[in-house]
């Protein structure tokens, strides 16, 4: 095991430090930045379906839904078709409405969750055309579905996901990315710049893997709070939930994700000077109304710790901690800010001794309902 572990503690921080490499494996002989083409077989011998569309629905469990909202924002803004983004276990109880102009989209790292399997099955009743996006290649649910992509992670062995969760994140915005060329719902030149963005993105995933000793750092601080609220808008909105969520499977902290906007509506009674608040607050984006959430947090006293972009003055002054990461566009930042709360989350694992590749009551592919 030792060896699996390639000099890692766990096999959760391995998987943290492959992402910039199995991000490459993902896009690799699909994107070709310098031609300006994205080549998915699975999606080019389908492209009428999809081009169809009258609505996606994407299907997902866990981390996997989390990768679904991210999609949602980016398939609106790339394709402007209209995206529903349903927990496959909530999706197959409800008699849906699904209609045959509906492409679904299931993803799934394992290819092997119990309902997201059975969503796909009545989405394929209804007569939907159903794409997989898996990990596991040959599993159940890319056998099941009509189509799909594969996200080529490698095998993840840490229960809690992470490279499986920028991987989807990954083949998701390559899709949306064809279906506006196809669509001409991009122009040319944004197009062309969101390649080229996603070409480099593995080297800024790297850079964003630096960031490590600073999550120690805050993660030695904040080891033993009880509770932990995390904040973001836009594309960054899935990714405070799915650092809450890191947090929570692992370190068994109670942690919340939340629209940064939203917290007025709840959360903010709960802040004191005892509640840590973690706000990716990344310079694209809405970052003026980010600057004015933390500064409602700061006037309760709340402890922030701010994911920034490198060279930013404005939230530094407001911020007790604060982790700097390299400047993509807003619609990709979601694979970058999303590394430092994965190595947050670790590090208090870590220090509170949790085992944290196989956190208690946590399966890593939940095949009963
Ligand atoms: C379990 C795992 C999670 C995962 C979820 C969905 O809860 O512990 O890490 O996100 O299942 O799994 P899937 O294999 O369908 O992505």
């Amino acid at each position: 095991e030792q060896i699996e572990k390639g000099g890692y503690d766990h096999f959760m921080l391995k998987e943290i430090y492959e992402q910039p490499s199995v991000i490459k494996d993902t896009y690799r002989g699909r994107l070709h930045a310098n031609e300006g083409l994205i080549q998915m077989a699975g999606v080019e011998d389908n492209l009428e379906k999809f081009l169809n569309a009258e609505r996606i629905i994407i299907v997902a469990c866990g981390t996997s839904w989390h990768a679904g909202l991210v999609a949602e924002y980016i398939f609106e803004e790339f394709t402007r078709i209209p995206v529903e983004v349903e927990y496959a276990s909530e999706f197959r109880y409800r008699n849906p409405i699904i209609n045959r102009n509906d492409v679904v989209i299931a993803i799934s790292q394992s290819g092997e969750t119990a309902d997201t399997m059975a969503a796909i099955k009545l989405a394929k009743e209804n007569g939907a055309f159903v794409f997989g996006v898996c990990n596991v290649v040959g599993s159940s649910i890319s056998r099941e579905t009509h189509a799909g992509a594969y996200t080529h992670a490698g095998p993840e062995i840490g229960v809690a996901s992470t490279k499986a969760f920028t991987t989807q994140i990954t083949v998701l915005t390559m899709i949306a990315l064809r279906l506006a060329k196809a669509k001409g719902t991009l122009s040319t030149s944004v197009f062309h710049a969101y390649l080229n963005e996603l070409e480099i993105i593995p080297e800024k995933v790297k850079e964003a893997l630096e960031t490590n000793e600073k999550a120690k750092e805050i993660a030695a601080v904040f080891k033993d709070a009880p509770n932990c609220l995390y904040l973001g808008r836009g594309y960054n909105f899935p990714v405070a939930l799915e650092g809450a969520l890191k947090l929570k499977e692992i370190s068994y902290i109670h942690a919340e994700g939340y629209p940064a906007a939203e917290m007025k509506h709840g959360p903010i009674a709960l802040i004191d000077e005892l509640m840590p608040v973690i706000v990716i607050a990344p310079k694209q984006g809405h970052y003026d109304k980010i600057v004015s959430n933390i500064q409602e947090i700061k006037s309760r006293s709340g402890k922030i710790i701010a994911v920034v972009t490198k060279g930013d003055t404005q939230v530094r002054e407001l911020a007790d901690y604060i982790i700097e990461i390299p400047e993509t566009s807003d619609a990709l930042s979601p694979l970058i800010t999303t590394i430092p709360l994965q190595l947050l989350s670790y590090h208090i694992a870590v220090m509170r001794g949790c085992n944290v590749d196989q956190p208690r009551n946590l399966a890593k592919s939940v095949t009963v309902e």
